[in-house]
C-alpha cells in the first residue's frame, strides 16, 4: 500500500502546475482597455489620453487597447433581453467584436471629463451595452475638469461600476483646469505630479489586474453567490 497519496503524481502536478500558472499570469503582461470616453467635437480628451498611454508604456506592465468612443458608435436602442447574453438577438455583429475587446481586458481605465457634475452619456451607455465584460475586474480612471478637476464624474462612476461588480479603484489621476495643464503641443508643462500619480495607478492596477486575473481564473466569480 502506497503511503505517499498525499504527494502522488496527480497531487505534485495539482501543486507544481497551479504554481507554474500563477508565475505565469503574473509574468504576462496585463491586458489593459483604455476608454477614451468623451465624443464631443472639438474635444480635450485626445491630449490627456496620448499623455496617459505614454505613462502606460512607459510603466511596461501593460498590453494596451485604445477603445475611442468617438470612433465606436453604440446603437442608442439597447438589445432585447440581457445584454448579459453576447450573441442575443438583435446585437449587431461589430457589437459582439466589441463585446469580445471587453472580454479580453484584465483591467480598465476610463479617461472621463465632467459633465454637468457627472459623466458623459457615451460612457454610461458602454457600461450598460455589456455586464459579464467588467465583472471581478479592476476599474480606474483619468479625470479632467474645471475646479473639481473631474472627480464627480469618477464618484458617480464608481456607483454604477459597483452594479457591474467591478472595482473601482481608489487611485486615480485628476486635472483640475485641464486646460492650464498642457502646452498647445499636448505636452505637460509640469510632468512631474501627474506623472507621479499615473505611476501609482498603474502599479496598484497591476496588483488588481494580476490579482483577479488569478482568482477568475482559479476560483470563477460566479461559483461565489
Ligand atoms: C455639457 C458640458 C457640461 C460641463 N459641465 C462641467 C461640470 O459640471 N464641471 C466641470 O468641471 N466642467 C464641466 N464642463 C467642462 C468640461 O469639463 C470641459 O469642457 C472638458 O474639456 C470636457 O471634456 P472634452 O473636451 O473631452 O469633451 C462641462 C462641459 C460640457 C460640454
Amino acid at each position: 500500500m502506497s503511503t505517499g497519496d498525499s504527494l502522488s503524481r496527480p497531487g505534485l502536478d495539482a501543486i507544481f502546475g497551479c504554481m507554474n500558472d500563477t508565475l505565469r499570469n503574473d509574468e504576462t503582461p496585463l491586458k489593459l482597455v483604455v476608454v477614451l470616453g468623451s465624443v464631443r467635437q472639438g474635444r480635450f480628451g485626445p491630449v490627456i489620453t496620448r499623455w496617459f498611454l505614454d505613462e502606460v508604456r512607459k510603466h511596461g506592465r501593460f498590453d494596451i487597447d485604445l477603445l475611442d468612443l468617438a470612433e465606436t458608435p453604440l446603437p442608442l436602442a439597447l438589445p432585447p433581453g440581457s445584454t448579459e447574453l453576447q450573441n442575443v438577438q438583435g446585437r449587431p455583429a461589430d457589437m459582439i467584436a466589441l463585446a469580445a475587446r471587453l472580454d479580453a481586458a484584465d483591467a480598465f481605465v476610463l479617461v472621463t471629463p465632467e459633465y454637468n457634475h457627472s459623466f458623459p452619456a457615451s460612457l454610461k451607455h458602454l457600461i450598460d451595452w455589456h455586464y459579464t465584460q467588467w465583472k471581478a475586474k479592476p476599474v480606474s480612471f483619468v479625470c479632467y475638469g474645471g475646479l473639481g478637476g473631474g472627480l464627480r464624474a469618477v464618484e458617480q462612476l464608481r456607483l454604477v461600476l459597483a452594479e457591474m461588480h467591478a472595482v473601482g479603484l481608489r487611485d486615480v489621476v485628476s486635472f483640475d483646469r485641464h486646460w492650464e495643464h498642457f502646452d498647445e503641443g499636448g505636452q505637460l508643462r509640469n510632468p512631474e505630479g501627474a506623472c507621479d500619480a499615473a505611476k501609482t495607478l498603474l502599479d496598484r492596477l497591476t496588483w488588481w489586474g494580476t490579482t483577479l486575473r488569478e482568482a477568475r481564473h482559479t476560483r470563477p466569480y460566479d461559483s461565489a453567490a
